[in-house]
């Protein structure tokens, strides 16, 4: 079990556009991904991508596949490892809700993000994975490839007067969860 240490925004690290993955199922892959998901859960994170443990490849991690109690509204996403993915939006539909990021600390900001899509992309063995969703699992997956290509959320927002500190914005939320 390994921890990483996660890059905060500023990081230039943060900004590059990642490589492809060309070698699935090595032992340096499968490393990876389990150093992701241990620091996910460490974080208390919705989801991590390895440009923020400060590796240069097109790996995401994200989801819990159970129910989380502070979050009851919202649907289960399945753990996933991805891989080189690609995002299809489904059509022009978008919609605007709170995101947070474990590399931007303590905020929270209102991003516009496409309703529907197509993500497609493989899981560590080189098997492939394509799945249409939508809603909060479409949001988490968009804002965790985003860090594949150098985004933060606060570069996808439209209005600044929807960005502030988690504590301010959300005095009752002890507890919070970053994406
Ligand atoms: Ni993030």
């Amino acid at each position: 079990m390994t921890v990483r240490e996660i890059l905060k925004m500023g990081d230039p690290r943060l900004l590059r556009f990642a490589k492809e993955v060309t070698d699935f199922d090595s032992d340096t892959l499968h490393l990876l991904v389990s150093d992701l998901l241990d620091t996910m859960r460490a974080a208390n994170g919705a989801g991590l991508a390895a440009p923020q443990i400060g590796v240069d490849l097109q790996v995401v991690v994200f989801g819990s596949g159970e129910a989380n109690p502070r979050y009851p509204d919202r649907e289960l996403v399945p753990r996933t490892v991805l891989v080189n993915p690609v995002i299809t939006p489904i059509n022009d539909a978008t919609d605007n809700d709170w995101e947070g990021c474990l590399s931007v600390p303590g905020m929270r900001g209102m991003v516009p993000r496409f309703t529907h899509i197509r993500y497609t992309g493989f899981d560590p063995y080189g098997d492939p994975i394509d799945r249409t969703v939508d809603g909060f699992h479409a949001r988490v997956v968009q804002h965790e490839c985003d860090h594949l290509w150098g985004k933060l959320y606060p570069m996808r927002m439209t209005d600044f007067s929807q960005f502030g500190f988690t504590e301010v914005l959300f005095p009752g939320l002890v507890d919070t969860q970053d994406d």
